[in-house]
Order: C-alpha cells, then structure tokens, then sequence
C-alpha cells in the first residue's frame, strides 16, 4: 500500500465537462489525487464525485480572474506535498464568421483561451521555479491554431496565440519545467455540438481523455491526436501560401 504522498498531484484547470473531466477520470484511475477547477461548482462536485481514489479537492475558479488562480496555486502548494501536474484545458468555443463579429464574444475567448493561460503562468511560474520539483505545465492548444482556416475565428487566433506562448515557455523555462502542449483533432463535447460541419476523425472525450494521461506520463513537448488527422493538419501547416490558399479556401 503506497501513502498518499507517493501519489502524483494534478490539478486540471477546465475539469467540469467534456475532455478536461474524463482526463480527471483517467488520471485518478491512474492512483492521481486531483484538483479540479472550472466556474461551475455543481458540475466540478459531481465529476469529483465519480473519481476513483481519495483526497480530490473541488477548487471553483474563473481563469480570467488573476486573483483566484494565484489563491488556487497557494493552497494546492501549502496543501500538497508537491504539485506535480497542472493541466490549462479551460476553453471556449463559437463558430463565428469574420464578416459578423461579434466583438463581445471575441473578447471573452481571448479572455479565456490566451489570457487565462497567461493569468496561470503569472500565478504560478514563480513559485513552481522556487519549488524546483520539475512542475509538469501542460496546455490545451488545437490544431485549428496550427494556421489560419476559414471560419475559425476568433478560435484559431486564441489557440494559434496559445501555442506560440507555450513555445515561448518550453524555450525559457523547459529545464526547469516539464512544459507541454496538447493538440487535438475533433472531440465530441459540448464545444464542438455548435459545428454544422462534418467532422473527420472526431473521438470520444473518454478516448481524448486517456490519450492525454496516457501522453502525459510519457517524454516529449506536443501530444496530437488523433495521428490521422493531425500529421494531416500539420502536412498543410507546412505549406508555403502559394499552395496553402487554394486547398484552404475549398473549406470556406
Ligand atoms: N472538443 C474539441 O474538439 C476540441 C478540440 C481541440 C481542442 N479542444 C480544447 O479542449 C479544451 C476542453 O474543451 P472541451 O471540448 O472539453 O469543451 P467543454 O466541455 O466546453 O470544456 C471546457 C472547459 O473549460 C472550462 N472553462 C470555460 N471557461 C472558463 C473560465 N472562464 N474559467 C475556468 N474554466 C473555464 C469549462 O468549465 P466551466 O464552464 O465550469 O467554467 C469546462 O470545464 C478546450 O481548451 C478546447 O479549446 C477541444
């Protein structure tokens, strides 16, 4: 019997529904005492109480408030006998057409997706780097932020800005850091329930969810999935824009 304190600590930060709560599930599976965090409380009690294990903690956060993750990152720090996983999978999503912006939604993706990781790095890089337990920080990206696609703003643009940050983080800060960047295809959630667009190659959160702990506790920077569909993306992300034009306008 292993005591609580040989067990990984993880918080996941969007833990409330879709993949962010069945990769909570999966960790915990894996013997994880987990943090779980997103606005809705009702939400966050309910998946914790399906976890597996013991010592999970509910910790209702709203990312765009810099104040509640600095709180969250000083309890989970003063509580635990280190913090050894934290995972930004807080997201929003609207399909949205450049020529009918809506201003106010654009400001509240921006708000979660990009500036709520730079709200967790402020909160949380000091003291990870003062702790020096090879924190792993591990961000939720998209491959619609590998380039600029047809009506995927103001998506792509808050996830193509969170992919160059976490680039950014792994180049200053990876020998201290187990810095990552997750980036997945199509996941049948409540996001994407808005898309009227077939979607190829999409899974199951369940399966995202354990691709991701599973991708987590192995080496490396990127964990894409799923492979077919992303060697794909990033095949186009690759082209030079005499050929990327033709093939990405076919999408509009
Ligand atoms: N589904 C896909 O196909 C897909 C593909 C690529 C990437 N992703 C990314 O995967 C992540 C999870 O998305 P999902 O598909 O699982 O959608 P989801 O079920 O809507 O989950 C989004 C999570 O973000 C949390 N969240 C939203 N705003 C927040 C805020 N202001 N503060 C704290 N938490 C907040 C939500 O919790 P509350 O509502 O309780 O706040 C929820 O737990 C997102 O970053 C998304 O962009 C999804």
């Amino acid at each position: 019997m292993t005591s609580k304190s040989q067990h990984k600590h993880a918080w996941v930060i969007g833990a409330s529904s879709g993949i962010g709560a069945a990769l909570a599930k999966s960790l915990a599976e894996r013997g994880e005492v987990l943090a779980l965090s997103g606005r809705n409380g009702e939400a966050l009690n309910s998946v914790e109480e399906a976890l597996p294990g013991q010592g999970h903690v509910v910790l209702p956060l709203d990312v765009r408030d810099p104040a509640e993750l600095s709180a969250g990152v000083d309890r989970l720090l003063q509580d635990w006998p280190r913090l050894d996983r934290i995972v930004f999978m807080a997201g929003l999503y609207e399909p949205m057409r450049l020529r009918e912006l809506d201003v106010l939604q654009v400001e509240k993706i921006l708000a979660v997706n990009l500036m709520g990781a730079f709200n967790l790095i402020a909160a949380a890089l000091p003291s990870l780097l003062q702790a020096g337990t090879r924190t792993q920080l591990a961000f939720c990206a998209s491959v619609a932020g590998y380039r600029g696609l047809p009506n995927a703003q103001p998506y792509g643009a808050s996830k193509a800005g969170l992919i160059n940050l976490v680039e950014s983080l792994k180049i200053e800060h990876g020998d201290r850091l187990d810095v990552r960047l997750i980036s997945p295809g199509f996941v049948e959630t409540r996001l994407t329930e808005k898309n009227s667009f077939d979607m190829p190659f999409r899974i199951s959160p369940e399966r995202a969810g354990e691709r991701i702990a599973k991708g987590l506790t192995r080496p490396g920077f990127e964990l894409h999935f799923p492979r077919r569909f992303t060697w794909l993306m990033k095949a186009l992300a690759s082209l030079p824009y005499a050929l990327y034009w033709p093939l990405a306008r076919r999408a509009r």
